[in-house]
């Protein structure tokens, strides 16, 4: 290739200013009686999916029809949003608690914690006794709050950590006659509950997703009924469409009475990388054999059991509106529907999972509807998960105290989380005041993410290896329209480090790979040495920062550029 950087860096600028705003949907009108109650507080119900796409169909498929209705055609579609740490345990607790993965880490390699999430099941951790999420809903605003489902992998407590009023909780377990662990604030002992008495009614054993879906939706009705002026918080996170671990090449399961149904969708999407030789890419990725014929049929049949397990994930999303419209709470909550993490079939010749620093892995689907959010609407305002909790602690301020929500104001944001209060960009300030949120999109936006991940070891799946310990990386996800010529406005930086001897990543990185997501969206082509070492170092400097980034700190580094000033 001798097209060089810096002239598609010019075409880049200058197209940038030929594309139509991304917000140019913001400006329907919204109906009147859902411009919020300013006196009372806003619900939440967060729906978290296990290993569900974006990039492969999986938030687009035919199984998620009424939840593209219900919550994605009722409010806002963020188009860019990330999973920092793209595997389970991590991304989840980036989520629960507003913090990058390198303030939850264990201190070493050898201190597996959750996937090295330091965290222990009991309610002296920090994870539980500072950091969660639940405690500063309850403490700052008097929610109740339900947790219901997957909450981590592994180092679940068996009782409410703070703030919490109902646990059902397990570490996604079995699709069929599942088992949770069930505590109720008051409640002296907690106890383990096995869910396998439902084929007298329904002639089927248990299935998770509805088990977790029915004790949602029966906490809501009974709180709402005892407490229906307190504000409430549903996090209701479903093992759907994760696999079904097991022998050889596990899939997913479908509900049993959705075991049968046809679905249009018969084959993984073959992507221009998928199956494809990548001599360019890191170590693991470069000595990757093809995937068989065998290999590929299976990921096709994982590809429609994972669709088909959606079927109740649907079913659970129009239920939770359907309850929200009967007990005439639907205006005054807020739905989040997203994905721990996105997922790979086949791409790079790697045959499913995650744990990889590409578009696939960790770009995750991100849908919220509530008052003052515009209908329909597409926003392309850079997120991550990190960001999830400041941003709705950001949405029930602006609510309680009848600021504006364009009220950037550190002190709202708990000392102990550095994600974003992303809130401004998502609601009207005031009624279809086109002016003001007009001027609440030229604040300073996010415009970079740091990605990372610390390897799990060697990791083999169907004859692939898929983890080792080089394989362990800091990233950076930039997209910045107002960029200097030099560099494209779309962009991913990797360094690559072994974990075993590298923890604090101090050396220099074993390997890199760049980019430019706009020429090339299946990052088939490192770039990495077409680029000068003033703009590479200055890439390594970037990520050096935000691996060591805390609270403000952080939030500082996502808006700040490339280069230093
Ligand atoms: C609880 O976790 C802390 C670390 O967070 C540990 O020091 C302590 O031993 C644990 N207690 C029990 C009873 O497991
Ligand atoms: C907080 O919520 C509880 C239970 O929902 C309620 O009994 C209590 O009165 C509330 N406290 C305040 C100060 O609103
Ligand atoms: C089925 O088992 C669950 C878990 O033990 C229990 O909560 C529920 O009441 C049982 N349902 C029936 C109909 O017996
Ligand atoms: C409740 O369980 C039934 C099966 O027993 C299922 O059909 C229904 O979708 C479940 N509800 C929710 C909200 O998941
Ligand atoms: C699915 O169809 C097969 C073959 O027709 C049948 O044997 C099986 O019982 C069905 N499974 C369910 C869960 O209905
Ligand atoms: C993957 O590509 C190889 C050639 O590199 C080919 O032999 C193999 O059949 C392909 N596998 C699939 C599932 O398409
Ligand atoms: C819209 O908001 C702006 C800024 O907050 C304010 O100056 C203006 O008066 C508002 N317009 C209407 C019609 O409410
Ligand atoms: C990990 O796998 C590599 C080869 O892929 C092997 O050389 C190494 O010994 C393995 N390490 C461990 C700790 O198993
Ligand atoms: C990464 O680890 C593998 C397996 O241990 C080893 O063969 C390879 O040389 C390492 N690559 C780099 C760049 O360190």
């Amino acid at each position: 290739m001798n097209v060089s950087w810096h002239s598609i860096g010019l075409v880049l600028v200058l197209l940038s200013f030929l594309t139509p705003c991304c917000h140019a949907r913001l400006f329907e009108n919204i109906p009147e009686n859902e411009q919020g109650d300013h006196n009372r507080l806003p619900n939440f119900i967060l729906i978290l999916t296990d290993d569900l796409d974006l990039t492969l169909g999986g938030m687009q498929a035919s199984t998620l029809a009424k939840t593209r209705r219900y919550i994605g055609a009722k409010g806002m579609s963020m188009n860019n949003w990330f999973a920092q740490t793209p595997v389970c345990c991590p991304s989840r607790a980036e989520l629960l608690t507003g913090r990058m993965f390198h303030n939850l880490r264990t201190g070493k390699v050898d201190d597996q914690g959750c996937m090295h999430v330091n965290v222990e099941a009991n309610s002296t951790s920090p994870f539980y006794s500072k950091y969660f999420f639940a405690k500063y809903f309850s403490d700052l605003f008097n929610y109740t709050v339900g947790v219901f489902g997957k909450n981590l992998n592994s180092k679940n407590i068996k009782t409410c950590p703070p703030g919490v009023d109902r646990w059902l909780v397990n570490g996604g377990g079995d699709y069929l006659n599942p088992s949770f662990a069930w505590h109720s604030k008051g409640v002296p002992n907690p106890s383990i509950v096995k869910f396998d008495n439902c084929s007298e009614t329904t002639g089927y054993p248990c299935y998770s997703t509805s088990i977790i879906g029915n004790a949602s939706i029966d906490w809501i009705r009974d709180h709402v009924t005892r407490e229906r002026h307190q504000p409430f918080f549903a996090y209701v996170s479903v093992k759907a469409p994760h696999i079904q671990d097991g022998p050889y090449f596990p899939q997913t399961i479908p509900a049993p009475w959705y075991h049968n149904v046809t679905i249009p969708e018969k084959m993984a999407p073959r992507t221009s990388n998928y199956n494809l030789s990548c001599p360019d890419h890191h170590w693991l990725v470069r000595n990757q054999p093809p995937l068989t014929l065998l290999q590929g049929q299976q990921v096709d049949k994982l590809y429609q059991t994972r669709l088909k397990s959606l079927l109740s994930v649907d079913d659970l999303v129009e239920s939770i509106v359907q309850t929200l419209e009967e007990v005439n709470m639907i205006d005054n909550t807020y739905i989040v529907f997203t994905s721990d993490n996105g997922y790979r079939l086949g791409q790079f010749r790697m045959p499913v999972c995650k744990l990889h620093p590409y578009e696939n892995d960790i770009r995750v689907p991100m849908m919220i509807r509530g008052p003052r959010i515009p209908h329909k609407s597409q926003s392309s305002l850079l997120g991550s998960h990190v960001d999830l909790m400041p941003t709705l602690l950001g949405l029930a301020f602006a609510h309680k105290s009848n600021i504006s929500v364009d009220h950037q104001d550190e002190s709202i944001i708990p000392v102990t989380m550095d994600g974003s209060n992303l809130a401004p960009y998502m609601v009207f300030k005031e009624r279809n005041n086109v002016t003001s949120i007009a001027r609440q999109m030229r604040h300073e936006q996010p415009s970079s993410l740091l990605i990372e991940y610390m390897s799990l070891g060697n990791v083999t799946r169907y004859e692939h290896s898929i983890d080792t310990y080089n394989h362990t990386f800091l990233a950076l996800r930039i997209m910045d329209d107002s960029v200097s010529p030099m560099f494209s406005s779309n962009l991913k930086y990797i360094e690559f480090y072994d974990s075993r001897i590298d923890w604090q990543f101090q050396n220099s990185p074993l390997e890199l790979e760049l980019y430019d997501l706009n020429k090339d969206p299946y990052e088939i082509h490192n770039s990495i040495s077409e680029i000068s070492s003033v703009y590479q170092s200055a890439l390594h400097d970037k990520v050096k920062r935000m691996f060591r980034c805390k609270g403000k700190a952080c939030r500082d580094e996502s808006r700040a550029g490339v280069f230093r000033d």
